[in-house]
């Protein structure tokens, strides 16, 4: 894997947020890029630079931010770099697979999409899952009552819908803080 083509995109993304999220987003993609890599670990006949690229850009055209066409954000950017046709079209197909709100049931058909969902679904949940929950009912000037129904309705539920090992294994502990958290909550907010 070239690394000057993961700066680069690192760099893309930040641009592309900038304006739009106060870099937030840009911060999320670089965690899923993390994640990724971790959980490839164990996985070492996956193509790291599919889980890089479909990682770092899987927010690139997130319809909440932009309203671009047919994945045109992650499609200039693949072929800018000169990525060829087949692997740009391996990595839209994991980008457009791995949204939870768009594809419920959909599973990724290859390792590496998998693995890039698997890494998404991780920073919803645990510690930074939290933060994240608030911080969206904050912007979207939700009750706390309802970010706190989010977890029930989709949070609690990541744990047992990962397709790795390796991820389930990361999620047994992010999803023990978040019980923690409610059983805290409810502890402290009853009447
Ligand atoms: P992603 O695109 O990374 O899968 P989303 O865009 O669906 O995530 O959500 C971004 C963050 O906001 C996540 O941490 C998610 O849990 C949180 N979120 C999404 N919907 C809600 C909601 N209805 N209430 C509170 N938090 C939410
Ligand atoms: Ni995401």
């Amino acid at each position: 894997m070239n690394p000057s083509l993961i700066d680069s995109a690192v760099a893309y993304i930040h641009t592309l947020f900038s304006g739009n999220s106060d870099g937030h987003d840009a911060e999320h993609s670089l965690r899923v890029y993390h994640n990724a890599i971790r959980i490839a670990a164990s996985y070492p006949e996956a193509d790291r630079e599919i889980i890089a690229l479909s990682s770092l850009l899987h927010d690139a055209d997130d319809h909440k931010l932009f309203h671009t066409e047919n994945n045109a954000n992650a499609r200039r950017f693949l072929t800018e770099h000169h990525i060829c046709a087949n692997e740009i079209e391996q990595i839209i197909e994991i980008i457009e697979s791995i949204s939870f709100s768009k594809n419920r049931d959909k599973k990724p058909s290859t390792l590496e999409g998998m693995i890039v969902q698997d890494a998404d679904r991780l920073d919803a949940i645990g510690a930074i899952g939290i933060a994240r929950t608030f911080a969206f009912g904050g912007r979207h000037d939700r009750s706390l009552q309802s970010s706190v129904d989010h977890f029930y309705e989709k949070l609690l539920l990541l744990k047992d819908m990962m397709h790795t090992p390796a991820a389930r294994e990361l999620a047994e502990g992010r999803h023990a803080m978040m019980v923690q958290f409610l059983e805290a909550l409810d502890h402290e907010t009853k009447e």
